[in-house]
């Protein structure tokens, strides 16, 4: 269960919008909308076929960057425990350029069983194709002609380099939906699959999404909130928590807005913090600093039950007043906030935040008069990496 306060901490009058047509703000989007149709039609395949990759390996490698691997990544880490290692264990890989993880990667595979899942829309993104270039040529000398049984392409029906190889080489394809974009990939093979690999229900995930979906007026008023903030001076969200394990998440949050709405010189910036670690450091800027921010907390309830005798009170329970202690001290100096909380971190409850988040970034994008789906602006450093990279050096 999840439960939203927008008011206790908010000092601003709401400006209210007609978000209710959802149908005509698709339309003005045209056809990159697949995701709000919630497909789970591949759930039991992927499900039969991650169980066949848990009994067959040590470590699966997922590799690619941005929308192709921080769903997943975001899912998993938030439902694994701290210190036991879980097998197969899931690296991600192809998400950086850094020689060192690689070489230490390779170093690190080399004993173990391997399956290697690449997934990249386009099949040409530098980082992932780096990485998958060196990690093929592992497992062809790892494995031999059988290699290509330990591969899992996810990528584009039509075109690009990966589908290509994949076809050439006879890896196992999943498809990444025409009308959906990587950041709005994660109900999708791009991120079922890996998350499944991980031992997780995938279906629960669909179950939260879809009880999301019908209960819209959170999102609504939400969008409406940051919509309000902004056009105040609010120009920084910054997404909050007090569980480590929804590190990832908000990482894909932030990527999920920064990425579709910084555009055209508009657009809220997406930050995160970890609490109650970063009151410690940027907790000063926040209640004293300029006065552009503005808080959208994700609480999560532990169900652990540590009991603090000086408080008489469980940990949870003094996490949760620190919580809203901060929220009314930030609110004191200034800063708004939201607070999101979780009876629980669940399958059912990210599901739910999911589609809740892709939802109101797409109408928040709406509301900004941009487009969600694309991200121009990422290809001018492209551009020149690509031409400097060709230049001798
Ligand atoms: O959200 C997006 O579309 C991007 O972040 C992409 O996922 C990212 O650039 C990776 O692209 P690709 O899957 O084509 O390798």
């Amino acid at each position: 269960m999840i439960t939203f306060d927008f008011k206790t901490y908010q000092y601003q009058e709401l400006k209210e919008y007609d978000l209710s047509n959802i149908k005509e703000i698709f339309l003005k989007d045209n056809n990159m909308a697949g995701w709000y149709s919630l497909d789970d039609s591949q759930v039991e395949e992927i499900r039969e076929i991650a169980e066949h990759v848990r009994a067959n390996c040590d470590v699966f490698l997922v590799i690619g960057i941005g929308g192709s691997y921080m769903g997943a990544k975001a899912v998993i880490d938030a439902m694994s425990p701290y210190f036991t290692k879980t097998k197969p264990e899931i690296i991600f890989a192809g998400y950086q350029l850094s020689s060192d993880y690689l070489t230490e990667l390779l170093a690190y595979l080399e004993d173990k069983e391997v399956i290697v899942n690449v997934i990249s829309k386009s099949g040409t993104t530098l980082e992932p194709a780096i990485a998958f270039d060196k990690i093929l040529s592992f497992m062809e000398q790892k494995y031999g002609n059988q290699s290509s049984e330990r591969i899992f392409a996810t990528t584009d029906a039509h075109t690009g380099t990966l589908l290509t190889l994949a076809n050439q080489k006879g890896f196992h394809k999943f498809v990444v939906p025409d009308d959906i974009g990587g950041r709005f990939s994660v109900l999708t093979p791009v991120g079922l699959f890996p998350i499944a690999v991980a031992g997780l229900d995938i279906r629960a995930l669909f179950t939260g999404a879809r009880l999301a979906k019908a209960n819209l007026d959170n999102c609504f008023y939400y969008t409406m909130l940051r919509h309000t903030l902004y056009q105040e001076g609010k120009v920084i969200e910054s997404f909050d928590t007090y569980e480590p394990k929804l590190a990832s998440f908000l990482e894909w949050l932030k990527q999920l807005v920064g990425e579709s709405q910084g555009k055209e010189g508009k657009g809220i910036f997406p930050v995160s913090t970890i609490n109650t670690r970063d009151l410690h450091s940027l907790g000063q800027y926040y209640q004293e600093g300029k006065d552009i921010l503005f808080s959208t907390c994700l609480f999560a309830h532990s169900n652990q039950e540590v009991f603090l005798e000086p408080y008489a009170k469980t940990l949870d329970k003094v996490n949760e007043i620190a919580m809203e202690s901060v929220a009314e001290s930030h609110y004191n100096g200034h800063l708004p906030s939201s607070i999101i909380s979780m009876d629980k971190i669940s399958l059912e409850n990210l599901g739910y935040l999911i589609f809740f988040f892709e939802m109101s970034t797409m109408l928040g994008s709406y509301l900004l008069g941009i487009r969600y789906y694309d991200q121009p602006g990422v290809n001018g450093y492209k551009d020149i990496l690509h031409k400097r990279i060709k230049e001798d050096s």
